[in-house]
This record gives structure tokens, C-alpha cells and sequence, in this order.
């Protein structure tokens, strides 16, 4: 099997970049090889954007002779951007980046803070690299163009899928206990399977996660959702033991508890078959994130009452306030992302709610305006959350949430409250009854979405503004003791 990859190769560095590469480390008597991820992803068939080569002698001097045989060939010189203490360069030709690095006696990661990095042979190199998978080398010097160096049968573990560290795991993940998360990340994504010897040491060497930064940890974090199975991922983290000490609020899902003999279903299972379904149906990594987080509040405010049983009152609206404390602790993005994943969070419900009560056009319409353009999203949250295994009610579910979107469309498209806005806003209702910002206005302007909400008055500025007036006449004594007056509208009523 070696053989038939050694013969074909050189095929696989068809970008011009590697016989570049080739001819610098030639033209400076240096072996340079390609390494790492963009070998492996030859192998998987993946497309690879970043291409890491290693040289016997320096990353730096190698990276700045590729860039002058750039600039030969194309008439442009790249940027080189050095990193002095790291002994590495990138440059980037056309739409491929390019980095270099000498080999290394010690661990090899991109991010590592130790700039001390002793010289070393390409298998030094290649043993303090994470898994076999990631640690095979193509030579890129002309003489052996698209030559295999793979000591620890890297080739073997792919085929078997196999996540396998070169060394001694707990040497491999003591020089960066980040590539725990890695092992669990590549499981995820590619499908692999961790080795028994490597994944005992992820549980022995759990608590060394606690010196790596959350921003790394998220980074993988991030991979682990965006995976096709994320599940997978999350399953691993929680049986390494990892999850309790990076994701806490995640592992008191876990269980079942039973009270009279009954119990409710287990949640953090629940939440990872949420996660899945949704995968299903889209990469996008922020209704994942509001899958994986939709049910955060329900062990706080779990209650077992004898007549309704378990019940989980309100852990929609906890779960939304709880988001913003928990992205920060976590070092999430606190932005828009933040706000869509809570607002999800606190509307996925309402769905569900707005179905059982028979699709009200006022449940529907409010449903519209508080989701507007993430109605959507929500939708499929709601769908991906129907987990149950009674087939009556998932038919009955998705027969109320299938009713529920075609009442949807209609409203909508007799008036779009996706981007449903009050038709009289704070300013004009301040200069009709001459009244400073104050309480009232938002009492008449929530009146007024009541009202456009039931039913009551047209959607209009018209209506609107006429029911702010009849508001404004019976709310006379609050208005008046703000020094406002509603001399214009008494007449005209
Ligand atoms: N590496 C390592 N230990 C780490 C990170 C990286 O040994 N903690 C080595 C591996 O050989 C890896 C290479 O550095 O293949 C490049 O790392 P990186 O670009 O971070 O990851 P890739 O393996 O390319 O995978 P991905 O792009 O999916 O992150």
C-alpha cells in the first residue's frame, strides 16, 4: 500500500509552490519537506489551503529564498513575515499559505510560547509532532520530489482511522496538553477512532487542560460542533473527562433522576441528539452552538411535583440570561453571535407553545416579530428538538410545527412581521402629548403591539396612532402630572 502512494505522489504537490520550494532548498544545499496536516489531508482527500514545510537548517533563510524564485518566476516578490523567536516565516503564494519552520528537537505547535527550540533531525522533528497522522513528510528537493518519510506508519493509522500519538502519549501531551482536545477534534471530524493507549492517557493527563488558554480550547471547541457528528465529539470529551473541567454547565445535564418512579429523560443526551439533528441540516455553527445550549438552564430550575411530575418551568428565559455569563467566562465572542444564540435559547419554546394552543394568528404573529429574520433558525431548532420516541407524539409535533409554518407564510405575506416594527415610535408620541421620555410611552407603544398582535387594530400608522390617543386620553392624570397635555386630541375626540 506504501508503495502505491509513494508512486504517485509527486501528483499530489501539483501546486507550483512545492517545486519552488524544491529548487530553494536545492539552490541552499538544504532537504525541505512538506509536512504535518497538508500531507495527511493528501491522503483523506480533503483540500488544504496551508501547506507547512520543515527543513534541516533554517525555516527563515529557506522562506526568503522561495520568495526571491517567486518573484523570478512571477515578475512579484511575496511578503515574508518572520517570527525571530519562533525560527518560523510564512508567505503566502497565490492562494496558498506557506510555512517554515527548521526542524526541531522539541514539540512542534504553531502557537507554542517556548521560542527555546533546539535544531534536530527531520525524525526529531517528527516524533514531537501529535499523531502519526499528522506527523509523515513529503520531500520536496528534486531528486526525491513526492517521497514519503513516515516512520511511525502514519499511512497505516489512516487507513485503520486511527488517532495514535508517535510517542509515548503521556510525553506527546505533556509538551501541549491541547492536543487532548485535538485527539477528540480529529475523532469528531474525520471520523476516527482514538487508540486505547492514547485515550487512557487523555484521562490521565485531563487536569493539565486547566494551563492552556480558552481561546485554544475553543478553537477546537469550534472544530468539535462544526464536525458531522458533534455528538461524537462531546461524548469523548465527556468520557476523557475533559468536559467537566472545560464545559462544567454541560456535564450537569447528565443523568436521570426518578422521584415516585418516574423519571425524566436525560438531558445532556437529549441536547447531543438536538445537536445532531441539527448538524443534519446546517453548517451553521451558531444554531449549533443554540442547540447545544438550549436546555443550559434545565437542572437549575428542575422541580419534581407530584401531580405534574418533572417539570423544568421557565428554563427557556434562565437559559437566555445565563448565555452573555456564560460567554464571557468562556471567553465566547460576546457579540451578535452571543445575542442570536440567546435569543434562540429564550424563544425555543415558543414553537412548540404556539402549536399546542392551535396556531393562533396573535401567537403567530408574535412568534414572527420577536424571531423576525431568525424565525428560520428557530424553526429548525425546534424541528432538530422533537427527540422523542413515541411515534404518535413526534407525528403529532411535526404535524403542528408543519401547520404552524404555513400559517406563518400566510401572515406573513399579508404583511411582513418578520420586519415588524411599531408604526408610531417614542419622538412622535413625546411631541403629541408634549410629555418628556418617560414610562408612559412605553406603556402606549407595548399597547399598541398588543393590539396589532390580537387582532384588534390594523397594522397601520393610522390605527396606531388613533389607539394611542384613546390610550393617551384614559392615562390622562399620568400624562398631565408629567406637564404634558392633550389639549389637540381632546378636540378632535
Ligand atoms: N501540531 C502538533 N501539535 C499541536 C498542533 C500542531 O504537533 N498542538 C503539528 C501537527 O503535525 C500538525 C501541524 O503541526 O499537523 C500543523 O498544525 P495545524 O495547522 O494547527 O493543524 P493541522 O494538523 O494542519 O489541522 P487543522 O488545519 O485541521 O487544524
Amino acid at each position: 500500500m506504501k508503495e502505491h502512494y509513494m508512486k504517485n505522489l509527486s501528483e499530489h504537490l501539483s501546486h507550483r509552490a512545492f517545486r519552488t520550494v524544491g529548487r530553494a532548498a536545492d539552490e541552499l544545499g538544504l532537504e525541505a519537506y512538506v509536512v504535518g496536516g497538508y500531507v495527511r489531508d493528501i491522503f483523506l482527500n480533503r483540500p488544504s489551503k496551508d501547506a507547512d514545510f520543515v527543513t534541516v537548517g533554517s525555516g527563515i533563510e529557506l522562506a526568503r529564498k522561495v520568495a526571491e524564485l517567486i518573484a523570478e518566476e512571477t515578475g512579484r516578490k511575496p511578503r515574508v513575515a518572520v517570527y525571530a523567536n519562533y525560527g518560523t516565516a510564512q508567505l503566502r503564494d497565490g492562494d496558498l499559505e506557506l510555512e517554515f519552520v527548521g526542524a526541531r528537537k522539541e514539540s512542534y505547535h504553531r502557537e507554542s510560547r517556548n521560542p527555546i527550540v533546539e535544531d534536530g533531525t527531520l525524525e526529531d522533528d517528527q516524533q514531537r509532532r501529535d499523531f502519526t497522522i499528522n506527523a509523515m513528510a513529503i520531500c520536496v528537493n528534486a531528486e526525491r520530489f513526492g517521497e514519503l518519510v513516515d516512520p511511525f506508519d502514519g499511512i497505516a493509522d489512516i487507513e485503520s482511522k486511527s488517532i495514535r500519538t508517535p510517542l509515548d502519549p503521556d510525553v506527546t501531551f505533556s509538551d501541549d496538553p491541547l492536543r487532548m482536545m485535538r485527539a477528540i477534534r480529529f475523532a469528531s471530524q474525520l471520523g476516527f477512532f482514538i487508540v486505547p493507549e492514547t485515550f487512557n492517557a487523555i484521562r490521565r493527563n485531563r487536569k493539565r487542560i486547566e494551563i492552556i488558554t480558552k481561546e485554544r480550547i475553543n478553537d477546537e471547541l469550534s472544530k468539535i460542533i462544526r464536525s458531522p457528528r458533534p455528538s461524537v465529539g462531546f461524548k469523548l470529551l465527556d468520557m476523557s473527562g475533559l468536559l467537566e473541567l472545560i464545559f462544567p454547565e454541560l456535564c450537569e445535564l447528565k443523568g436521570v433522576e426518578t422521584q415516585e418512579g418516574r423519571g425524566h429523560k436525560d438531558n445532556f443526551l437529549h441536547t447531543l441528539k438536538v445537536l445532531d439533528n441539527v448538524a443534519e441540516k446546517t453548517d451553521d455553527e451558531w444554531i449549533r452552538w443554540a442547540a447545544l445550549l438550549h436546555d443550559i438552564a434545565k437542572p437549575r430550575v428542575k422541580r419534581y411535583d407530584p401531580k405534574l411530575g418533572w417539570t423544568f418551568h421557565n428554563h427557556n428565559f434562565i437559559g437566555e440570561k445565563m448565555i452573555p455569563k456564560l460567554f464571557r467566562k468562556m471567553k465566547l465572542p460576546l457579540n451578535e453571535k452571543m445575542k442570536f444564540v440567546a435569543k434562540l435559547v429564550g424563544l425555543h419554546m415558543r414553537p412548540q407553545s404556539v402549536a399546542d394552543d392551535g396556531v393562533s394568528d396573535s401567537g403567530v404573529r408574535r412568534l414572527i416579530t420577536d424571531a423576525g429574520d431568525d424565525i428560520e433558525a428557530l424553526m429548525l431548532l425546534c424541528e432538530a428538538d422533537i427527540t422523542s420516541k413515541i411515534p404518535e407524539k413526534v407525528k403529532r409535533q411535526l404535524e403542528g410545527f408543519s401547520r404552524l409554518r404555513v400559517r406563518m407564510d400566510e401572515i406573513n405575506a399579508a404583511d411582513n412581521y418578520r420586519k415588524w416594527k411599531n408604526p408610531v415610535d417614542g419622538n412622535e408620541i413625546m411631541e403629541r402629548y408634549h410629555i418628556p421620555g418617560s414610562k408612559v410611552i412605553a406603556t402606549i407603544k407595548e399597547s399598541i403591539k398588543e393590539a396589532i398582535m390580537e387582532g384588534e387594530i390594523e397594522n397601520n400608522h393610522d390605527a396606531a396612532l388613533n389607539y394611542a390617543d384613546q390610550l393617551a386620553l384614559s392615562l390622562r392624570d399620568e400624562i398631565e402630572a408629567l406637564g404634558g397635555n392633550l389639549d389637540a386630541i381632546s378636540i378632535a375626540n
